[in-house]
């Protein structure tokens, strides 16, 4: 089987945003998803490099455009390299092979008796590259630019585009799932309804020279979308290139909603006028506004990717945008979103599974993962059973582009496996010789679950299931890179070993044993009963509590309050903790301090702030006066060194 996904090219009269990186993870995660199937993929990205808006652009910085398009597409080519983009080929405008392959299909659909030349007067948006019917302008502008369109009359070259509208509306009709979601579909074909005029494709030198000449006529250049639809040929080796014959059939285009049309009526009726079949399936997704707001270089809200990867790490970045947008709608961004998502689903829900999975087997078994023994034990089989579902809506819903579906039924079995633990209780387990069985096969059971995981997270985050694989010890085994093997329950070879591991994600410690913490285990045994009875905690419960010496960097206070610092302290890692001292020290008293603070504690909003953690202090009356100090730690002891 073979897939060829592609991802728009991007104009080059602005530097990458959250929206195209949106678009490039996507096509990214599928293309890993597909490799994961077994399949022959073929992925392609690039650069849209001809047209006004790049001249204009270019001219506003004084450079030619050639030269501004160099720089901004080895921008957009190194975004991609560190978003850990796995493109194949990246496809630049301006490439001769590319220019080449636009004027030989200009010369034949010209010779096909499919451009004409005309006069034309029409309304033209810049911001689109394109002439709007008076059904598109809302108050008279154009909706997505804000800006009343030129009326503009000159001669032209026209495409024949009416001629295929009628074959169009057909083949939408006979391919169900030629456009989705559906609503992008229904809008496609409600605006073919109306009769559809012709393309005007060219542009006369004397108004725009940065484009391909029209091979039949000197005077003018392609109109930009002419071009950029081609790449998606050219890329492939069209005519005749052995990659064409491969790739076409099975040509997936992704895109957002803001040209739906080019795609879904321009380079369709393009296709059919040169002879071939239309492309397979053209994907539509939703836009990203940030804190509910279109983010645009007007209102400087622009969100670009590597201040997210700085701050959240690339996977952290494409998990969160992966499964926060419902494909094909829109979806907001913020900061207080991402911090929110991977503090609950990665370093609390993942990050704890594995990190207590882990620990066990190392502690229990010396790292050595047992075979299970037959059981019949009902928890087993549900945790089989979720597994099993999973990996099948896993597939069904990656195959449909709802990665946000897909995500949620990972992570029902990342929920299950959690309880799985609870439940079963290990640690209670390792005391009594004659469990020794169970326990392998709790054990078991985890390690499978934690394979699973690994397997079906690569194509959303690369680094961390690689990672994962290392410490499992079944890196590059076909049981974590393949879904065909390892699709199925009981993949992982027994007898096998785990390496220790560092921290899969940043927050992990954070998240550490917090479900135990704050929901003790229902079957206690009476022993732990009769000490809670008596005031005591057991040594397990006290274990729970993450105790670690932190050392102040900045100290602040918090914006009307009164009795809130915001403190950045450094433990094993950076951490942002509020603490209600501001009416016993001044912030910069605590500035180089080494306290100590509960690492564990769930993350809280406080006053709009995330506190990751809680300081200890010692608080006492003397007569009606409040002490309170901030409990503090003697001699070098290392930044997040564990108290117990
Ligand atoms: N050059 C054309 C495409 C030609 S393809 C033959 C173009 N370029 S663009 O730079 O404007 O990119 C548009 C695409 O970038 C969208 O279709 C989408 O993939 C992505 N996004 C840009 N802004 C976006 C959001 N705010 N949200 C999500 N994706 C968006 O159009």
């Amino acid at each position: 089987m073979t897939t060829y996904i592609t991802t728009p090219i991007y104009y080059v009269n602005a530097q990458p945003h959250l929206g195209h990186a949106y678009s490039t993870i996507v096509a990214d995660t599928y293309a890993r998803y597909k490799r994961l199937c077994g399949e022959d993929v073929r992925f392609q990205t690039g650069t849209d490099e001809h047209g006004d808006k790049i001249a204009e652009a270019a001219g506003k910085e004084g450079v030619q455009p050639r030269e501004y398009a160099d720089n901004i597409s080895a921008m957009f080519k190194q975004s991609w390299q560190r978003l850990n983009i796995s493109n194949d080929y990246f496809i630049r405008s301006t490439d001769d092979d590319h220019v080449a392959v636009v004027q030989k299909i200009l010369q034949d659909v010209y010779d096909k008796g499919d451009i004409y030349f005309d006069e034309y007067s029409g309304l033209y948006c810049t911001g689109c590259e394109r002439f709007l019917t008076d059904k598109e302008l809302v108050d008279g502008k154009c909706p997505d630019h804000q800006v009343a369109p030129k009326e503009i009359t000159e001669q032209n070259y026209f495409f024949r585009m009416s001629r295929y509208q009628q074959q169009l509306i057909d083949h939408i009709h006979n391919n169900p799932e030629f456009i989705t979601p559906e609503r992008y579909r229904n809008e496609v074909l409600s605006f073919l309804g109306e009769p559809l005029e012709d393309l005007c494709i060219s542009r006369p030198t004397s108004r725009l020279t940065w484009g391909i000449t029209l091979p039949f006529d000197k005077n003018f250049v392609t109109y930009v979308w002419f071009d950029a639809l081609i790449n998606y040929l050219t890329g492939i080796g069209y005519p005749d290139g052995p990659n064409f014959q491969k790739y076409w059939s099975v040509a997936e285009h992704l895109i957002a909603k803001d040209i739906l049309k080019p795609h879904a009526i321009y380079w369709p009726t393009m296709i059919m006028a040169m002879g071939l079949e239309p492309y397979k399936k053209l994907h539509v997704h939703g836009f990203w506004n940030v804190n509910e707001t279109k983010m645009s270089k007007s209102i400087g809200n622009v969100v670009r990717p590597q201040t997210l990867v700085d701050t959240y790490g690339r996977d952290g970045m494409r998990y969160f945008l992966l499964r926060e947008m419902s494909f094909g709608l829109d979806a907001s961004f913020s900061d207080e979103a991402i911090v929110a998502r991977m503090n609950s689903d990665l370093a609390n829900d993942l990050g704890n599974l594995f990190s207590r999975s882990l620990s066990m087997i190392i502690k229990y078994r010396d790292g050595k993962v047992n075979p299970a023994v037959k059981s019949s034990d009902e928890n087993d089989r549900q945790l089989q059973k979720i597994a099993e579902d999973m990996l099948e809506k896993y597939q069904v819903c990656m195959e449909k582009f709802e990665f946000h579906k897909a995500l949620q039924a990972v992570w029902e079995l990342v929920a299950y496996a959690n309880k799985y633990i609870v439940s079963n209780e290990p640690w209670a387990l390792a005391k009594a010789a004659e469990k020794r069985e169970r326990l392998d096969t709790v054990l078991y059971n985890l390690a499978e679950t934690l394979r699973i995981l690994t397997l079906v997270l690569r194509p959303v985050m690369p680094e961390s299931a690689e990672k994962m694989a290392e410490v499992l010890q079944v890196t590059g085994a076909p049981c974590v890179s393949n879904l065909g093997s390892g699709g199925r329950w009981g993949a992982l070879p027994a007898g096998g070993v785990i390496a220790e591991s560092g921290q899969l994600f940043p927050r992990l410690e954070v998240a550490k044993k917090k479900e135990k913490a704050n929901q003790p285990d229902k079957k206690k045994d009476t022993n732990r009963e009769k000490e809670s009875e008596a005031g005591y905690i057991t040594f397990e419960e006290f274990k729970n509590v993450e105790l670690r010496v932190a050392e102040v960097l900045t100290a602040e206070r918090v914006k009307k309050s009164e009795r809130l610092l915001q403190l950045e302290v450094m433990a094993h890692e950076k951490r942002t903790i509020v603490a209600g001292i501001a009416e016993y020290y001044q912030p910069d008293e605590l500035i180089g301090k080494k306290i100590l603070i509960v690492a564990n504690m769930k993350p809280a909003k406080i006053m709009g702030i995330y506190s990751q953690g809680m300081l200890l202090a010692a608080k006492n009356k003397v007569g009606d006066k409040e002490q309170l100090a901030v409990t503090t730690v003697d001699g070098a002891v290392e930044n997040g060194s564990r108290v117990a």
